[in-house]
């Protein structure tokens, strides 16, 4: 199958452990019946990595894997992470490997309320909030490590467009174990993603944008995101509103109705991401898009929840929603508005017992699959 051809897609799968491997699948059924309704098709790559294979292989993610990603037009992905794996191997080297090879800077996670499903907070009914998260710097750029002679520590990092090696010298006394941890930012890093969320709002018909900072203890990095990010919102004509992220999480809970995009730095992003999903509802219906200049990537916020793996607890809208984001970005704004309408309209006529077990009905993962896809038929 060529890439050039835009109606014929190469979908690499990636399911992942727990409950990415019961909600992928219901993100291609809704996939395959978008298709055949907008008359175009899908191919299905799946590729194995997640703790199974870690476990019986050794082998985490490799390079020729990437390698073959990258022939993709886009990836689907469950979760990755696994309580018989040290946390960190696969999310690192699977998930995070994934974000920094193909460079997917911007991780979209838009929260949406959708009828039927209440908030846990008084007027938290109509949200319609857009997180956009910067997804290669900040904390999560692996410049760490761990001393116990007090003198030096190794670190160093890759990206496509950046590479950085050094090492910290030290003089502890009294010596003793220690770790560290480099937040980094540059200004490359910073005005890319403010450029995007200043296109989102524009789309969205917004001026502000609210960024998430805490330049008040963490004055170096965060001072410098501020800086950078004035200059291109003042540069595309908006407005920057800053609030420090431990205001922004009081605010979300007193009235997230008057939020709209919210530009993160990678680690806020994360939480912040979590605590809207409970505004909204579940995290079973936030979706995400790790975004970049080539391959991108769509997965759910949730990860791979293992306690209910497997049982058919898993609500798989999240992902379904997720790979609505990728028709999208496919260009398929159709399939993509009929998969996103199918979930809203699924989750307005059902009855409470109707909708999923993570919403308080009884309906299993693979029986909303069904339902969400009946309703792409139908529609
Ligand atoms: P989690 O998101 O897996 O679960 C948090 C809570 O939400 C749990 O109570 C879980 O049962 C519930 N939940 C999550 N998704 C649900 C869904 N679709 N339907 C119903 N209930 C759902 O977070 P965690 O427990 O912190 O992490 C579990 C594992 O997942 C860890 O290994 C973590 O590293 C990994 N993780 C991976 C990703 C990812 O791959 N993108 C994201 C977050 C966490
Ligand atoms: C997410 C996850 C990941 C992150 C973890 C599993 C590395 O929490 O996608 O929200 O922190 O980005
Ligand atoms: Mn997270």
């Amino acid at each position: 199958m060529s890439k050039t051809d835009r109606r014929n897609y190469l979908i690499g799968l990636l399911p992942g452990d727990g409950i990415g491997r019961d909600v992928v699948p219901e993100a291609c059924k809704a996939v395959e019946a978008a298709a055949d309704r907008f008359d175009f098709s899908v191919s299905w790559k799946k590729f194995p990595y997640g703790a199974e294979h870690y476990l019986k292989t050794g082998e985490v993610l490799p390079d020729e894997a990437l390698e073959e990603m990258g022939k993709c037009h886009a990836l689907l992905q469950g979760a990755i992470g696994d309580p018989r794996v040290s946390p960190g191997i696969l999310e690192r080297g699977i998930l995070l490997k994934t974000r920094f090879y193909f460079d997917q800077y911007v991780n979209l996670r838009p929260t949406l309320s959708f009828p039927g499903v209440p908030s846990p907070l008084k007027g938290g009914d109509c949200v319609d909030i857009a997180v956009v998260r910067e997804n290669t710097e900040d904390l999560y750029i692996g410049l760490g490590a761990a001393s116990s002679d007090g003198v030096r520590m190794e670190i160093g990092m890759k990206r496509p467009s950046y590479e950085l090696r050094g090492f910290l010298n030290l003089s502890v006394d009294p010596v003793m174990d220690m770790a560290a941890q480099i937040a980094l930012a540059t200004k490359l890093g910073v005005s890319r993603i403010t450029r995007y969320a200043c296109a989102l709002a524009r789309q969205r018909g917004e001026k502000e944008i609210v960024l998430a900072t805490k330049s008040n203890a963490v004055k170096e990095l965060y001072g410098f995101w501020e800086g950078i990010a004035q200059e291109v919102v003042s540069e595309e004509g908006l407005y920057l509103k800053l609030i420090n992220v431990d205001a922004l999480c009081y605010q979300l809970v007193k009235d997230p109705s008057r939020f709209g995009v919210i530009l993160c730095p990678n680690l806020f992003g994360d939480i912040v991401s979590d605590l809207l999903a409970g505004i909204a509802g579940g995290l079973g219906l936030c979706a995400s898009a790790n975004i970049g200049d080539g391959l991108s990537m769509f997965e759910p916020v949730h990860g791979s929840a293992p306690e209910i793996a497997g049982t058919g607890r898993a609500n798989p809208l999240a992902a379904i929603l997720s790979a609505s984001l990728m028709l999208e970005h496919l260009g398929e704004q159709q399939a993509s508005g009929a998969v996103k309408g199918a979930v809203y309209m699924y989750l307005r006529d059902s009855s409470s017992c109707e909708l999923p077990i993570e919403l308080g009905g009884s309906k299993t993962t693979s029986q909303v699959g069904d339902a969400v896809r009946s309703m792409i038929e139908e529609m």
